[in-house]
């Protein structure tokens, strides 16, 4: 990486401010389902512990659209912090006023102070000057941990990044190597598994990757717009008329660029989108009338399984099937379990399939488990991350 990191820059006795991505998801009473992102920024922290540095801790949670919301406060996330670092973290009541110059004033060294959820101000998300410039003067130096906001020039992180050293963190540089990795040291056969809703949400992804894979295999609704592109007829199952066209030239450049596309030959189907909705297996190409996809069937999975096996580098983002129903889980987590075992590089982004792999207990089976949603997509598809951009040159 040709970004300057954490490493390259005296800590000691310095006011930090770290830019991390605790956007986790939370139940109806404000618990932590999945606390993977914030496990994922522990190893910057405690390096800035152990390194005597004063850490200013800056986060989002949700949307809540630049305004207060007590259901988005980042107070859970700061006890699950202090729980899992045996240390103090004290959360500021706001992030550039009162409260948190207060508790930014007089720090000791190692002292965690996170700030209140950067997105109840407007002027975050509007990557407004003042307001970066504000958030900065609360800091020596800025660290960018936030990698699974890097897709977005924000003021905590494109902004801040402008009015102080501005280097890259641990779980960032983490990402960086290891994505750049599984697209530059491809060994083949390259299996790309991209399911989810929308196919307009991977074009890019997909237009990227059929330069460099020899297998894609397509699941989730987006599957069902190729389905239509081919002439298949999907019932009540949700698919993107207007990106028809699309899915053609997609299997098109496929087919002149040698990459095998499989999609789903068979389809859990139900009539009610319900999680606990009765259920049967149907040809994908047929799907009746006033029925609905809502998982890959049992040949899907066993197709999908073959091309894996034989992987010797995977990419894999989003779920096959209709993941927020425990029901309609078993396709993607299939899927998980086949990655899990593969024997060569895997890589694995998005929120439901990195859910698959860690509820199985195979995180540590997998070479590399993105944080990231968008931005993981947007640098597979070789984008330029405003969030790694602003990060000083090595
Ligand atoms: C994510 O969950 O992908 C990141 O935290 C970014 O969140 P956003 O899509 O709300 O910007």
């Amino acid at each position: 990486m040709n970004k300057k990191t954490f490493k390259d820059i005296d800590v000691t006795g310095k006011k930090v401010l770290v830019r991390v991505d605790f956007n986790v998801p939370l139940d109806e009473s404000n618990k932590i389902i999945d606390d993977t992102r914030i496990k994922a920024a522990l190893p910057t922290i405690t390096y800035l512990i152990n390194h005597g540095a004063k850490i200013i801790l800056c986060s989002h949670l949700g949307r809540p659209k630049g305004m207060f919301n007590p259901n988005l406060s980042l107070a859970p996330v700061a006890k699950r912090l202090q729980e899992l670092l045996n240390h103090q973290v004290v959360l500021a009541s706001d992030a550039i006023g009162e409260s948190a110059k207060k508790l930014t004033t007089d720090m000791k060294n190692g002292d965690i102070v996170l700030l209140e959820n950067i997105r109840f101000y407007k002027e975050e998300e509007e990557n407004d000057e003042q307001f970066a410039k504000d958030l900065a003067s609360l800091a020596e130096i800025f660290i960018d941990d936030a990698f699974g906001t890097a897709h977005r020039a924000h003021a905590s992180n494109a902004g801040v990044a402008r009015h102080l050293p501005a280097v890259a963190g641990f779980l960032m540089s983490r990402e960086i190597v290891s994505l750049s990795k599984a697209l530059d040291d491809v060994v083949p056969p390259f299996v790309v598994i991209l399911g989810g809703a929308k196919v307009s949400d991977k074009i890019g992804v997909i237009a990227k990757l059929l330069k460099k894979a020899n297998v894609l295999l397509i699941g989730g609704a987006m599957a069902n717009t190729f389905i239509v592109a081919k002439g298949g007829k999907v019932g009540m199952s949700r698919f993107e008329q207007d990106k028809v066209e699309v899915a053609k030239n997609i299997l098109d450049e496929a087919e002149r660029l040698n990459v095998k596309v499989v999609l789903p030959v068979d389809e859990i189907v139900s009539q009610e989108f319900a999680p606990d909705a009765k259920s049967k297996v149907v040809d994908s190409y047929n799907v009746p009338d006033g029925l609905q996809g809502m998982d890959i069937g049992p040949k899907t999975v066993k197709l999908f399984k073959k091309e894996i096996k034989k992987a010797k580098t995977i990419v894999w983002n989003g779920p096959l099937g209709v993941y927020e129903f425990k029901k309609f889980q078993k396709g993607t987590k299939k899927i998980a379990k086949a990655v899990a075992k593969s024997d060569g590089i895997s890589v694995v982004g998005g929120g439901d399939s990195v859910a698959a792999i860690t509820e199985l207990g195979y995180a540590e089976k997998v070479t590399h488990l993105s944080t990231g949603g968008g931005a993981t997509l947007k640098f597979l598809e070789g984008a330029v991350l405003p969030g790694v951009d602003m990060l000083e040159d090595k």
